[in-house]
C-alpha cells in the first residue's frame, strides 16, 4: 500500500574500503604533519593496521587556528554569509553524508568496533539529523529588544563565539562530531575539529565533504592528533575562544584547568556517568528489561549514559537477575561487519584491559558473578556480556564508570533509600525510571540529579532534545535549542535616545 512506510534494507558492508583521507585538513586543503610523524589506526576486531594518519601536533593546530582566525575576520566569506545560507550549507553537507552512508559506517564500523547495522543506522541517522536540525536554527537565532530602565534603546545580538575546538571521542566519533560542529557552524564560528586518536577517519572523510560542499576555506578544520599534544594545544590555545570536549572526567578536568590559565575560553563538558536506573515491582517488567539491557549492553557499554546501576526492587530482584542474565545470554559477538552481531569489540587493548581489571574488583569485592567475566574468543578487545547481582553500593564496580558489557543489579527496598543511593555519586549524566505509578515516576523525575531522566524508556536521544550533565558529568548542553546558546556570544547594545516611550 502507498501509505505503508518502507522498511529500509541493510546493504553489505563495503569489502576493502580504500582509506582515501589520512592528512591533517586545514583551510580545505591536505597537509602533512608538521613534525613528519604519522600514527597508526587499528581495527579493534581484528587488532590489524587499517592505515597511518599525519599525526596533528601543537604547530599543526597553530596553523589550523590562523586559518580559523582568519575565516573568522570581520568582512570575511563567512561572516558575510546569510544565515539562511549557513543553514544550506549545512543542509549540503548532510545530503553528502547520506550519499556516502555505506563509505562512512563501512568505516566506522571497522574503525570503531561498531556492528554494521548499529553504524549504519543509528550513526548514520545521528549525524544527519543533527546537522539538518541545527541547519533549520541558522537564521533563527534571534535576539531581544530590551525594555530597559531609563531613556535607551536596547537590543541582543547572538553573535557567535569566534574560533572552536572540539575534541571528540571514539564511542561515537561521526554523532559526537556532528553534535559540535552542526551547532558551532549554524551560529557562524569556524572550528578546529580533533578526532580521537583511536577513531579519526570518518572525521577526515567529512573533511572532504565539507570542501565538496562549499563551506569557505578555514571555516571547519580537522587536525589528527593525540590527546596530550593536539588536544592539550588546543585547551591551552590563547587563540581559542571556545572548548567542546566530550570524553573522560579526568580530561574534562585537565581542560578546565588550561582554560583557566590561558586565556578562559569558554567551555563545555560532557564526561562519564555512573547512571542509575531504577525499576520499581509495579513496572512492565518486559518493557524495562528491554530498556535496562540495551541501556547497559549497547555498543558494547561504550556509552557515556550506559544504566550501569540498575536498581531494582526487593520483591521482583530475583526474576529480574534471572531475565535479565538470560538476554545477556543471548548477545551474539563476532566481526562487527559481519550479519546479525549485536556485539563488537572494545575500542582497545587499554579499555580491554581496564574493563577486565573492574570485573576482577567485583569477583574480589563479593558481587556474584551470573554470566561472563572474561575475554571473548582470542583476537580482537572482545569481552563476554557480564552480569554481576548482589552489588553494593561501595565496590568499585558500583561506583567507577566501567564503559564495558558489565552490568550491576542492586536492591533496594523504599523509595527514599533508593533515591539517596541513586544520587549518591558524583556523576549526574543520566538516570532512569521504570513504574506504572505516575505520581511515583514524577517523584522521581524531581529528586534525581541528572541532565536527562527517561521514564519508562533509556536512551532515548535526539537533536531535538538538550542533552548534558549535572555534577561532574559535565557543564553545558549539547544539541537542542539550549546547544545554540553554548556557541553563541550575548552582546547587549545600548542606545541613549531623546525620549522612550512604552
Ligand atoms: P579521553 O578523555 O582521554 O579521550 C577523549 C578525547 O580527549 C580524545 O580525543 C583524546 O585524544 C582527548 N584527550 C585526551 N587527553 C587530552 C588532554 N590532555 N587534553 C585535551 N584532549 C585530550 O578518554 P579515553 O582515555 O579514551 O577513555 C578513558 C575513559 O573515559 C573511558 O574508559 C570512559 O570511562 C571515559 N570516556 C567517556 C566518553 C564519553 O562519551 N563521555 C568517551 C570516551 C571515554
Ligand atoms: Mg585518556
Amino acid at each position: 500500500m502507498s501509505d505503508q512506510k518502507s522498511v529500509p534494507t541493510l546493504p553489505e558492508p563495503i569489502k576493502n574500503l580504500e582509506i582515501k583521507y589520512t592528512k591533517i585538513f586545514i583551510n580545505n586543503e591536505w597537509h602533512n604533519s608538521s613534525s613528519g610523524k604519522k600514527f597508526p589506526v587499528l581495527n579493534p576486531a581484528t587488532e590489524e593496521k587499517i592505515c597511518d594518519i599525519e599525526e596533528g601536533d601543537k604547530e599543526d593546530v597553530d596553523k589550523a587556528v590562523k586559518a580559523a582566525r582568519a575565516a573568522f575576520q570581520l568582512g570575511s566569506p563567512w561572516r558575510r554569509l546569510d544565515a539562511s545560507k549557513r543553514g544550506a550549507l549545512l543542509n549540503k553537507l548532510a545530503d553528502l553524508i547520506e550519499r556516502d552512508r555505506l563509505i562512512l559506517s563501512t568505516m566506522e564500523s571497522i574503525n570503531g568496533g561498531k556492528p554494521f547495522a548499529a553504524a549504519y543506522f543509528s550513526d548514520l541517522d545521528g549525524a544527519v539529523k543533527s546537522l539538518r536540525y541545527c541547519a533549520g536554527w541558522a537564521d533563527k537565532n534571534q535576539g531581544r529588544t530590551i525594555p530597559m530602565d531609563g531613556d535607551f534603546f536596547t537590543f541582543t545580538r547572538h553573535e557567535p563565539v569566534g574560533v572552536c575546538g572540539q575534541i571528540i571521542p571514539w564511542n561515537f566519533p561521526l554523532v559526537m562530531m556532528a553534535w559540535k560542529i552542526a551547532p558551532a557552524l549554524a551560529c557562524g564560528n569556524t572550528i578546529i575539529v580533533k578526532p580521537s586518536e583511536q577513531t579519526p577517519l570518518t572525521a577526515l572523510h567529512i573533511g572532504a565533504l565539507v570542501k565538496e560542499a562549499g563551506i569557505p576555506p578555514g571555516v571547519v578544520n580537522i587536525v589528527p592528533g593525540y590527546g596530550s599534544t593536539a588536544g592539550a594545544a588546543i585547551s591551552h590555545h590563547m587563540d581559542i575562544d571556545k572548548v567542546a570536549f566530550t570524553g573522560s572526567t579526568e580530561v574534562g578536568k585537565l581542560i578546565k584547568e588550561a582554560a583557566g590559565k590561558s586565556n578562559l575560553k569558554r567551555v563545555t563538558l560532557e564526561l562519564g556517568g555512573k547512571s542509575p536506573i531504577i525499576v520499581l515491582a509495579d513496572a512492565d517488567l518486559d518493557q524495562a528489561l528491554e530498556f535496562t539491557h540495551n541501556g547497559l549492553f549497547y555498543h558494547q557499554g561504550q556509552c557515556c549514559i550506559a544504566g550501569s546501576r540498575l536498581f531494582v526492587e526487593e520483591s521482583i530482584y530475583d526474576e529480574f537477575v534471572r531475565r535479565s542474565v538470560e538476554k545477556a545470554k543471548k548477545r551474539v559477538l563476532g566481526n562487527p561487519l559481519t550479519a546479525g552481531i549485536c556485539q563488537g569489540p572494545q575500542i582497545d587493548k587499554k579499555q580491554f584491559e581496564k574493563i577486565l581489571m573492574l570485573i576482577e574488583s567485583g569477583k574480589k569485592e563479593g558481587a556474584k558473578l551470573e554470566c561472563g567475566g572474561a575475554r571473548w574468543g582470542n583476537k580482537g578487545y572482545f569481552i563476554q556480556p557480564t552480569v554481576f547481582s548482589n552489588v553494593t553500593d561501595e565496590m568499585r564496580i558500583a561506583k567507577e564508570e566501567i564503559f564495558g558489557p558489565v552490568q550491576q543489579i542492586l536492591k533496594f527496598k523504599t523509595i527514599d533509600e533508593v533515591i539517596k543511593r541513586a544520587n549518591n555519586t558524583t556523576y549526574g549524566l543520566a538516570a532512569g525510571i521504570f513504574t506504572k505509578d505516575l505520581d511515583k515516576a514524577l517523584t522521581f523525575t524531581t529528586a534525581l540529579q541528572a541532565g536527562t531522566v527517561w521514564v519508562n524508556c533509556y536512551g532515548s536521544l535526539s537533536s531535538q532534545c538538550p542533552f548534558g550533565g549535572f555534577k561532574m558529568s559535565g557543564n553545558g548542553r549539547e544539541m537542542g535549542e539550549y546547544g545554540l546558546h553554548e556557541y553563541t556570544e550575548v552582546k547587549a547594545v545600548v542606545i541613549k535616545i531623546s525620549q522612550k516611550n512604552s
